[in-house]
């Protein structure tokens, strides 16, 4: 049913998608996650008033290109700007988007403070209004993610699910954490595991997915429909088809240096033709961090990776890293 709800085809795995991460799910990062078998892909976050207000910036953000597994992400209050939101990105997009996601899980203070994000799970009759007015405006699925709940005292995961369900939304996200905890301490999958079990409509689990055993885990232990990975997937977009190749099969195997080197040059060329090369190398140095998580020499690799400019500098680092193709020496 998820499947079907999001339009991704039909595949013997639930579906494992990849979370919207303001920041760092740009184009080039999607397309490789999508490569390497990721069902789903979300935009970082996208403000609706933004979108309201013509921001070149904001639009930068849903540069879609051809895909078509696309789940864009919006944040707001207001339940017109939403709706105004849908309308215009739906004219501007056409086709490409898969599902509307609604974001009622930001932690931040600049968006809290706003009645944004997580904020919202203690408004839960605005926040349906903002569901039914996405649901009547939008042609393709609309889904709600947002966390345990705001604080210990409101907004409850469980009986927040319960109202997005009644509201129209067609499937929602709960990732296992407050609002105050951030990303910290270790998520809590058993409010998922109740909601799935009240509610009608698909759960998506979400919080501490890095390995395909957690993958496992968490489906095993909520029964949701779908995984969705958020850090683990930074520096490692492998993790999607090791996944899948577990569900299926219980086992997994090791991703060559070649193909991470061949990962890391097309993530950046992509990364490079949509924002011209001074903003892409400046904004990939975090990615190349991340990819050198496990690789020996990782402190020094970092600190020459702070240092890149250019794609060509980039280019002899990665091969200087990965670029054995007969072993996987380098690993620690
Ligand atoms: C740097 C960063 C940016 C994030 N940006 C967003 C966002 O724009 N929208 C959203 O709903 N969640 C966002 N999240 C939360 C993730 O989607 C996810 O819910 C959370 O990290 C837990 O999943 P994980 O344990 O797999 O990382 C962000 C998380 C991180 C670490």
């Amino acid at each position: 049913m998820l499947r079907q709800i999001l339009q991704i085809g039909q595949e013997e795995t639930v579906p494992v998608v990849l979370a919207p991460m303001a920041g760092i799910t740009d184009f080039a990062f999607r397309e490789v996650c999508r490569d390497w078998g990721a069902d789903m892909t979300y935009s970082e976050m996208i403000s609706a008033k933004g979108l309201k207000y013509n921001s070149k910036r904001t639009f930068e953000i849903v540069d879609l290109r051809d895909e078509t597994k696309s789940a864009i992400q919006l944040f707001g209050r207001d339940p017109q700007d939403i709706a105004n939101a849908i309308r215009v990105l739906q004219q501007e997009q056409a086709g490409r988007i898969s599902c509307f996601d609604i974001n009622m899980g930001c932690p931040a203070p600049k968006i809290v403070n706003n009645g944004e994000g997580s904020a919202l799970m203690k408004e839960p009759e605005l926040a349906a209004e903002i569901v039914a007015a996405a649901k009547k405006v939008s042609e393709v699925a609309v889904t709600v993610k947002f966390r345990r709940g705001f604080d210990k005292t409101h907004g409850d995961a469980v009986s927040f699910a319960q109202r997005m369900e009644q509201a129209g939304t067609d499937a929602v996200t709960i990732h296992g954490r407050l609002r105050e905890e951030y990303y910290t301490g270790k998520a809590d999958w058993d409010c998922i595991a109740r909601t799935k079990q009240l509610l009608s409509i698909p759960v998506i689990a979400n919080g501490d997915v890095f390995s395909p055993e957690d993958a496992k885990g968490i489906l095993d232990y909520t029964g949701a429909d779908g995984v969705m990975v958020a850090r683990g997937a930074t520096g490692n977009p492998f993790l999607f088809s090791q996944i899948k190749t577990y569900l299926q099969t219980g086992t997994y195997r090791q991703i060559s240096n070649q193909e991470k080197l061949q990962t890391v040059l097309k993530q950046a060329e992509l990364c490079v033709k949509s924002k011209g090369e001074h903003r892409a190398i400046q904004e990939f140095r975090k990615h190349i961090a991340w990819y050198l998580k496990g690789v020996r020499g990782a402190a020094a690799l970092r600190q020459q990776a702070l240092g890149l400019n250019t794609l060509e500098q980039l280019q002899s680092l990665a091969m200087q890293v990965f670029g054995d193709s007969t072993t996987d020496a380098n690993m620690i």
